[in-house]
């Protein structure tokens, strides 16, 4: 699909479209939630990044404006400074009025998983900041139940010690078939580093793990976790781009 304003949601099931042409879409419906003068949090990863170039296109036809921005990472700050968007942070903007971000896992109460891009901790920060956080996906994202893709649910730990850490953790889950493990990057296989300069442990889960919130609880009761990527309430409208159309889930 060419680049452009997304279809109207009749229209999906008559085109061919890729993966990343249902992210576009999802992230140009949610950039019609913004008004002009709202602080907004600015998501990463892949499907986020489509929200942020449209920000900085509207902004410069001037179809939006005095816009604020708060990046969940250096990486989406970086493409919010070469688009011109404004940018700020918590310290100054405490009450953020909206944040788009993608997901990596999105459950029927619209609990999500986030961080396989690695920046759930700033994305953490941002979004339970705001009074709205609407969430981007394609229909892949769709889980049963927490931990139901099979993929990892991250958790960002220090550096000390983290294979003790990394350890308790799967503990925490052994009956849910918990495995633990480091994240690493290239042949060489050397950690992961977040922005905030900590290692991210992915936990792989059999089965689900039950009460969110108790699992939440426990995982931040270990010494060296910094934060998990379990959203829990946090999401209040989930935008989901499908073969069949959007659909618009709100809390
Ligand atoms: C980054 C995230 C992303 O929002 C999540 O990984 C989804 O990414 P993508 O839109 O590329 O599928 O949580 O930490």
């Amino acid at each position: 699909m060419e680049a452009g304003l997304p279809l109207p949601s009749s229209s999906l099931s008559q085109l061919i479209l890729t993966q990343d042409d249902l992210k576009k879409i999802a992230a140009y419906k949610a950039v019609e939630y913004i008004e002009s003068g709202m602080v907004l949090g600015l998501g990463t990863g892949s499907t986020a990044k489509h929200a942020v170039d449209r920000i900085g296109k509207l902004l410069r036809q001037g179809k939006l404006k005095d816009i604020v921005g708060i990046p969940t990472s250096k990486k989406t700050h970086e493409q919010a400074l070469s688009l011109g968007i404004p940018l700020s942070d918590l310290d100054s903007h405490p009450v953020v009025d909206l944040a788009i971000d993608g997901a990596d896992e999105v459950d029927p109460y619209l609990n999500l998983v986030k961080g396989r891009g690695g920046s759930l901790l700033r994305e953490k920060m941002v979004e339970g900041a705001c009074k709205k956080f609407v969430v981007i996906v394609d229909e892949s994202k769709l889980v049963n139940y927490i931990g139901g893709s099979g993929l990892a649910m991250p958790v960002e730990v220090i550096q000390f010690c983290w294979k003790f850490t990394a350890s308790r953790l799967q503990n925490l889950f052994q009956e849910s078939g918990c495995v633990a493990k480091l994240r690493t990057l290239g042949e060489k296989a050397e950690p992961y580093v977040t922005d905030n300069g900590n290692y991210i442990i992915d936990l792989y889960f059999k089965q689900s793990i039950g009460d969110l919130k108790a699992a939440s609880d426990s995982i931040l009761q270990i010494a060296g976790v910094v934060e998990h990527g379990m959203f829990i309430d946090m999401a209040t409208t989930v935008i989901v781009a499908g073969e069949l159309g959007l659909i618009v889930k709100n809390k």
